[in-house]
């Protein structure tokens, strides 16, 4: 095996502008990097060693960028980039770009082709059918009259509105209509419709080159607005890593029977995975089921679980962009032994459904100095006016905090999240709460 290249600049090019992304700069930052965030937020400045970039959100300005600033790796942050090809158009002129290429990103991007690659590489899934129009739809409901109930999922990229969750078969069947009469973005390729089933669920995280992987993190995701799981579904309020509830050998057993397949069969059809598989994970009383891949850091796990990871993060995620396995091999990350909680505070209307607006232009107040050393405040829906922060999006900032139990992190998170404020702002209070 051929000797790791030694990797001499250490510019690198984040794209986004999130929670995720911020996280992301500052840990690239801690292994003496300098980082670049392309857009990036004005909150990420205040990180040493994070600069953001600014211009059209376009490939030709990202490329431009990364000559400007001598950049020798780009990371890539939303699925958006993945879809649009953007790391294998930075391969094409030669610059290590991390995620996985456009082809391999189908595994998140069409519900339709990562449901039909789990059932080829039989990897446990709920059962499920396609539907191509509301007549099929009500056919599939219809021939399956004893599952538990239905969930509907739109195929393409839908912002985390395309699935619904029903009960009965009318409840479905109105759902598939209402679909299909106001046919929202991402109804073009069709939809799946699958057998509801019932468990927990856990993200998991691996960091992934061709066949090669290493774990990275296991967390859960609060995705519903309001304590108690209610309210609407949104981006995920908060988060807690790792999944304290998963033992290990279940973590090797998802290996076994998820992680393995899924990189063998990619590779077998000529798309091999590079990039972070992330995977949302049922524990139903039949064992893990998979609901979903997706091809990127979560957010806001990573903001999450990226305070527990020792090692040079950097130079592994440096070793998948240029392809050496060696490199990737020897570069082992390893775990603090504490738990990590992440709450989010989002702004007055989000998730902003049914066309409800979302507030912004409120003064975010700042007590830095009363921040514990066991926590980070991280920005996402924010913008500079005057040199003042103020909001602007849904999901404003968060803070994650560790402990060497839940309960001490979610004690500091609540703590130093109220040194953050903002007028209307709202949050759940039971980030954590559920993982007994
Ligand atoms: P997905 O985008 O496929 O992960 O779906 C979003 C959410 O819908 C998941 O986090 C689950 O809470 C729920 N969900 C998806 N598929 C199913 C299923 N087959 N049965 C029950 N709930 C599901
Ligand atoms: N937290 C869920 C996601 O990033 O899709």
């Amino acid at each position: 095996m051929s000797e790791p290249k030694p990797r001499t600049e250490t510019n690198v090019l984040l794209i986004g502008s999130g929670g995720r992304e911020h996280a992301l700069a500052w840990r690239l930052s801690l292994d003496g990097d300098r980082v670049f965030v392309f857009p990036g937020n004005p909150g990420m400045n205040a990180t040493p060693g994070v600069k953001t970039l600014s211009g059209d959100l376009t490939f030709e300005q990202a490329l431009k960028h990364v000559r400007e600033h001598r950049i020798s790796l780009v990371v890539i942050g939303p699925e958006k980039y993945l879809f649009e090809g953007w790391v294998d158009q930075f391969q094409k002129h030669s610059i290590p770009a991390f995620g996985p290429s456009q082809q391999a990103s189908f595994l998140e991007e069409s519900k339709i082709r990562s449901k039909l690659f789990m059932k080829e590489w039989k990897i446990p899934t709920a059962g499920f059918e396609v539907a191509k129009s509301l007549d099929e739809a009500l056919s599939i409901i219809d021939a399956h009259p004893r599952w538990a109930g239905y969930v509907l999922k739109l195929s393409g990229p839908a912002l985390g509105k395309g699935v619904i969750v029903t009960g009965t078969p009318a409840e479905a069947k109105a759902a598939a209509q209402d679909f299909f009469k106001h046919r929202p973005a991402g109804i073009e390729e069709g939809m799946v419709i699958e057998e509801r089933i019932t468990g927990r669920e856990v993200s998991l995280f691996y960091i992934c080159l061709g066949e090669h992987y290493q774990f990275l993190a296991s967390a859960c995701d609060h995705k519903r607005l309001k304590d108690h799981d209610q309210g609407p579904n949104t981006g995920g309020m908060g988060a807690y890593s790792p999944a304290t509830w998963l033992d290990t050998a279940t973590r090797h057993q998802i290996e076994k029977q998820f992680v393995e397949p899924t990189l063998h069969g990619m590779n077998a059809q000529g798309t091999p995975f590079n990039g972070i598989l992330f995977l949302g994970i049922m524990m139903t009383p039949q064992g893990p089921s998979l609901l979903e891949y997706n091809t990127r850091f979560g957010d806001p796990e990573t903001q999450t679980f990226l305070p527990l990871l020792k090692g040079n993060f950097t130079d592994l995620l440096f070793s998948v962009a240029s392809n050496e396995v060696h490199k990737f091999m020897q570069t082992e990350i390893t775990h603090h032994a504490l738990i990590s909680v992440h709450v989010v505070k989002a702004a007055k209307g989000y998730p902003g459904l049914f066309g409800e607006a979302i507030e912004s232009g409120q003064p975010i107040e700042i007590h830095s100095t009363s921040f514990s050393q066991v926590s980070r405040l991280f920005y996402a829906g924010v913008k500079d006016k005057n040199g003042t922060l103020i909001t602007s999006g849904g999901r404003v900032l968060g803070v994650t905090s560790l402990g060497k139990t839940l309960d001490e992190a979610r004690k500091h998170a609540y703590h130093d999240l109220s040194h953050a404020r903002f007028e209307n702002e709202h949050f759940r209070t039971d980030i954590g709460g559920d993982a007994k």
